[in-house]
């Protein structure tokens, strides 16, 4: 049984105040408007292309991603959302591809940090023993978060594009998933 996380707020160096919760299916216009708001590096580092815009379609999907396979959790200031962590397994069933972005002016102020905590401690519910992340080869921000936040990161190129993969400690109470 998974636990149902609540908001958890969490207090940035700068004494912002970010509250940290599942994304739901209401988030879908917060959701647009933050990508609205994103420069385009900022989405071309997400996206790997250029991608202004997201379908309704696609909002709806990434909002309805607390399942047991895909969850992701939203960083939240007065009611905007300012930042996604995002997690779905893939194969072996013990691993999640993450991926994480943070509006521009949020950005180096350790929210990143945070979010990768939350969503390796909500994988690891999932029964995720490891994570993986593809990233650009450019992208130092991205390529320094996993190894900062303390995982150990071992690191592959895969048709260009940096893997890290890292382990997490897996909780204790919690059912894997049917193989
Ligand atoms: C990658 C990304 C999610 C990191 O988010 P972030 O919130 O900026 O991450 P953090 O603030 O935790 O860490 C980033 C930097 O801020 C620094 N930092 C952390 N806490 C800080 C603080 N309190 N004050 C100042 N700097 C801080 C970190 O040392 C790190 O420094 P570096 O960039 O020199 O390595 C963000 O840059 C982003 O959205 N990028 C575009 C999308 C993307 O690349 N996604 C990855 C695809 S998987």
């Amino acid at each position: 049984m998974l636990e149902v996380m609540e908001v958890e707020n969490t207090v940035l160096a700068d004494g912002t105040m970010v509250g940290i919760r599942p994304i739901k299916p209401e988030d879908i216009a917060a959701l647009v408007e933050f990508h609205e708001g994103l420069s385009f590096g900022t989405v071309y580092r997400r996206f790997f292309g250029i991608h202004p815009h997201l379908a309704m379609q696609e909002a709806e999907h990434f909002c309805a991603a607390d399942t047991v396979d895909r969850f992701a959790l939203v960083a939240v200031v007065d009611d905007a959302v300012v930042g996604v962590a995002r997690m779905e397994r893939v194969l072996p069933a013990t691993t999640a591809e993450v991926a994480f972005v943070v509006a521009d002016r949020f950005q180096h102020r350790g929210l990143g940090r945070v979010l990768a905590l939350h969503l390796a401690a909500a994988a690891s519910e999932r029964g995720i023993t490891e994570l993986v992340a593809d990233i650009l080869p450019d992208n130092l921000p991205m390529l320094r978060l996993l190894p900062d936040a303390g995982f150990a990161v071992t690191v592959s190129l895969v048709g260009g594009i940096v893997r890290q993969a890292c382990p997490i400690p897996i909780q204790s109470g919690t059912s894997l998933p049917a193989q």
